[in-house]
């Protein structure tokens, strides 16, 4: 069963699923026999004879059914999240059950401190971890109200976020450094507006904290705010700030120390060798056993899980994160970014493979490549770099303009609108080594202005010259 809406909303505007739906029931393989709709009264809702029944007299019908429970293993598998990875195939994260719910449990009380009765508000979507692990089960677990927000922090202005904290009493809130950086641009004066005395703190994850967001927000609001840092895979957070356990005070920068649990090591990644000296760059890896709530496997592909997880650090078995940290003097830890072709976008995790393999489907794409470049409010933002096979357009902008909105758009279509590159230009080469491997490190340091390291590997110079000259043409 399929459970829907005829629209979401957002800005103001409606976002209609319904079609969107259809086409994507007409594409799969496997069916659903049913689809539940919530009629929001917010766009058109044709119905599918046989198939699709509205949420509204169903409900009235069984309102004082009573449900019982059904009993299951803590190893059945309680959902799976799709996340990107270093292929163009998106993995399939399997959660248990009752470890995911002793871990969620052990977590509100340690990291966010939540406690019965008190009301949760985690700005994230659930379509997410976050909103999986913080919007619904981990607040309802815990005995808290929880609040789900559809829609931007900025409508009907910058204060929203602050106003419902006021009017449910918010003890402990959760949202992205991406978000903290649009309210920046809003009147602070907002901060200030409405009661915050409720509020504990303000929790943030999902990407890397910057110095002036944090301290913009922290004297806007007077509260402390918290950086945590974790992953789809995980479920719960790899590092923070445990209260009760190891009475570390924040450190600014740091998401903190390993959660217990976790036994977290930084790792060469040449020689797989532990660095246990401080402020060594190394591969955040743990060792297992994965604590309690983390995946128990790839979906149907325990292959994938042990190949690319447990195996990517030479000649050890430990798990990889796959981003890059040190661990100063005191045992804190500071996240670098990622090892892999993996981007974050506005708090959003996106494989640059996967953005590449959609713009490949244009017929006019002979080749591409798409790296993340450093961006002040998303943190980083898709550029791509596209080869055609016709490349008659070129130097003709309305010609490339009109190839770039038809390749924008079948971004949307497959990846959503997120995956979304901020543009898309066209060079006849693109910079490889001589064994024919794209350059994409070397592409993202001449987009951010950054020496491009050693380049003798480079089979053609001009081809980094062409993405040089495009980057610092105006528009770019
Ligand atoms: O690169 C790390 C970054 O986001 C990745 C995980 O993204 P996702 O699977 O969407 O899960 C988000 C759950 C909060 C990580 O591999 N990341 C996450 N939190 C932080 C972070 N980078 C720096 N600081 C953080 N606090």
């Amino acid at each position: 069963m399929v459970v829907s809406a005829d629209a979401g909303s957002r800005g103001g505007k409606a976002v209609p699923y319904k079609a969107l739906l259809d086409e994507a029931i007409a594409q799969s393989t496997h069916k659903p026999e049913s689809v539940l709709l919530v009629d929001r009264g917010l766009a058109p809702l044709p119905l599918v004879e046989g198939r699709d029944r509205l949420w509204a007299p169903l409900r009235e019908q069984h309102l004082h059914a009573q449900v019982p429970c059904v009993w299951v293993d803590a190893t059945h598998p309680s959902y799976t999240l799709y996340t990107s990875g270093t292929t163009g195939k998106p993995k399939g994260v399997q959660r248990d059950t009752g470890g995911y719910a002793v871990a969620l449990a052990a977590s509100m009380e340690y990291i966010y401190c939540g406690k019965p009765g008190e009301t949760y508000f985690s700005t994230s979507d659930i379509g997410w971890v976050v909103g999986h692990s913080y919007i619904i089960y981990g607040p309802l677990i815990a005995g808290m109200a929880t609040i789900m927000y559809e829609g931007l922090p900025i409508r009907p202005d910058g204060g929203i976020w602050w106003s419902l904290v006021e009017k449910y009493k918010v003890t402990v809130m959760f949202s992205a450094p991406t978000a903290i950086r649009v309210l920046k641009k809003q009147d602070p004066a907002l901060l200030k507006k409405y009661d915050l005395s409720s509020l504990r703190a303000l929790f943030l994850a999902g990407e890397p904290l910057d110095e002036p967001t944090a301290q913009w927000i922290s004297e806007g609001l007077g509260k402390p705010i918290i950086d945590n840092y974790w992953q789809t895979e995980t479920g719960w957070p790899i590092l923070a700030i445990c209260k009760g356990v190891d009475d570390a005070p924040p450190k600014f920068g740091s998401p903190g120390k390993p959660v217990y649990g976790y036994n977290v090591k930084l790792l060469d990644d040449q020689t797989g060798a532990e660095l246990t000296g401080a402020n060594q760059k190394g591969v955040v890896a743990i060792e297992g056993p994965l604590p309690p709530g983390c995946m128990q496997t790839v979906w149907r592909d325990d292959a994938r899980f042990v190949n690319t997880y447990w195996k990517s650090v030479p000649g050890r078995m430990v798990y990889s994160t796959f981003d890059w940290g040190i661990r100063d003097e005191d045992g804190y830890y500071f996240i670098l970014g990622r090892t892999d072709d993996v981007i974050n976008v506005a708090g959003h995790r996106l494989g640059t493979r996967e953005i590449e393999e959609s713009i490949a489907g244009h017929p006019n794409v002979a080749e591409v490549a798409v790296v993340g470049v450093a961006d002040a409010l998303k943190g980083q933002v898709a550029m791509a770099f596209a080869v055609l096979k016709d490349a008659s357009c070129l130097g003709d902008t309305q010609a490339e303009l009109r190839l770039e909105g038809e390749i924008m758009k079948l971004v949307d279509r497959d990846l959503g609108a997120v995956a979304r590159p901020a543009r898309v230009r066209f060079v006849t080469v693109l910079p490889k080594t001589r064994s024919g491997k794209v350059l994409r490190r070397a592409i993202q340091a001449v987009c951010e202005s950054r020496d491009t390291g050693d380049l003798t590997t480079m089979d053609d110079p001009a081809a980094l010259q062409q993405i040089r000259d495009l980057v610092q043409t105006k528009n770019s």
